[in-house]
């Protein structure tokens, strides 16, 4: 029935026709027959008024219009949401649902699409009417996700043969975040600290059983001068990572001469190249034009790249530095420029490639630290790149050696 009409109104109707229709067929102005077909018509009228509304088609088309509208709202959730019977049945499930737990889980029982313990006797106490929240699961396949479970009741009868409504909670970045912070900090202890126990350790001998052994104490400082410029060098390379990860989302304004600034990265590096045995073999594209860049940060990635080959390539073989201009820059796409830097030796084994650009991640941790290392570098490396729009590829074989890839954007 229309809910704006009370249902009397068309009684009402009628009833003052019929009265009327009466008085006018008592003073003989209606015919007899007129005034029984107008009051079958009066009658037939009002019950078409009351009844029309109930068969009519707007409360069936409010009630598609609210059903599509919830659909749109769950969907548009990035959440999982599932509403339940009273038998654990899957009723409907949202797109983020339907992402996690597949087409086929709708009409069935949820266990048979979700094992884990924990959501199912969530769900069961929703069901027996207690709320449940804040219970999280892991879940590995298809990748790593973390959801905080909620299951709330709905008492019967308040929509439909709905039970219980199941939303999982995505906290998997902010759980990541939080593993990454502590694992910084860690790590960044642990960097300081050996470097400074052992200038504690040579103060403490230079106090005492050194005292007046000039020979040890000339040795001594040189050592304790390396380490604290280890942690110079490592709290630099930290502030410029910190630096540079607040603008990454910034793309740098100026533009820069990849061919002169590699020219630089090498005669600076030609010293400790030598030290090596080591020659450094520029091939250098001079045509390129400049591209959009940061000199000093485009500098820096060079600088750490080209270090790296000297460290760990081998000893004595000559390191590789070129330039060239390229059509499509892989996954980004567009035209760019590449510089590539490679040198000969053991390859890295597949496992540390994607690794490499994590912080302190080292393949030998004694070896980089005897060579001053901290880690940092191809972080740094990997952040400067991402602020270029541009690409970092890393390939190594036994045969090709260890080739970094850059790839910049040329606009
Ligand atoms: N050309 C290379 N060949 C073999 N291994 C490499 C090469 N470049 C980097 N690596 C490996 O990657 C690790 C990380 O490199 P990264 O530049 O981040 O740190 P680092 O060189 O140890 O220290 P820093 O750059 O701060 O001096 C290195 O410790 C090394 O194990
Ligand atoms: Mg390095």
């Amino acid at each position: 029935m229309n809910p704006n009409r009370p249902f009397w109104m068309p009684v009402a109707y009628a009833t003052v026709g019929l009265v009327l229709l009466t008085a006018l067929w008592s003073v003989g102005w209606v015919a007899t027959g007129a005034a029984v077909l107008l009051a079958v018509l009066f009658i037939a009228g009002s019950y078409w008024m009351i009844e029309r509304p109930k068969i009519g088609p707007i409360p069936a088309r409010e009630e598609a219009v609210d059903s599509a509208v919830a659909a749109a709202i769950l969907d548009s959730l990035p959440d999982p949401v599932v509403l339940l019977d009273k038998k654990r049945q899957v009723l409907a499930l949202n797109q983020a649902a339907m992402e996690l737990m597949g087409e086929a889980a709708k009409g069935r029982d949820l266990s048979q699409s979700f094992r884990h313990p924990a959501v199912l006797s969530g769900v069961n106490d929703a069901i027996a009417g207690h709320k449940f929240k804040g219970a999280e699961v892991s879940l590995t396949t298809p990748v790593r996700r973390t959801f905080e479970v909620y299951a709330t009741p709905l008492p019967p009868g308040t929509i439909g043969t709905i039970s219980a409504i199941l939303v999982l909670h995505d906290v998997t970045l902010a759980r990541q975040a939080e593993e990454m912070r502590g694992d910084f900090v860690a790590n960044v202890s642990h960097e300081l600290r050996s470097p400074l126990s052992s200038l504690v350790g040579f103060i403490e001998t230079l106090q005492g059983p050194a005292k007046n052994d000039v020979d040890a104490r000339e040795k001594f400082l040189d050592v304790m001068a390396g380490e604290a410029g280890r942690m110079a060098r490592l709290i630099d390379d930290l502030l410029s990572l910190a630096r540079i990860e607040v603008n990454e989302h910034v793309r740098p304004v100026g533009s820069a001469d990849v061919p002169v600034i590699l020219q630089g990265v090498v005669e600076a590096l030609s010293i400790k190249a030598k030290k090596r045995g080591t020659t450094l073999d520029l091939e250098s594209n001079t045509g390129l034009a400049p591209v959009p860049g940061d000199g000093d940060e485009l500098t820096e990635v060079f600088q750490n790249l080209v270090d790296n080959a000297i460290k760990y390539g081998t000893e004595g073989a000559p390191v590789s530095v070129r330039v060239d201009a390229v059509a499509r820059i892989p996954d980004v796409g567009g035209a760019g420029i590449r510089v590539r830097v490679a040198n000969r030796g053991e390859p890295i084994a597949p496992e540390h490639l994607p690794r490499l650009t994590e912080r302190f991640y080292r393949i030998d941790k004694g070896r980089s630290r005897q060579m001053g290392g901290t880690g940092l570098g191809l972080a740094i490396v990997k952040h400067i790149v991402a602020r270029h729009r541009g690409r970092l590829v890393v390939d190594s074989s036994a045969e090709e050696g260890t080739v970094f890839s850059v790839f910049l954007p040329d606009k």
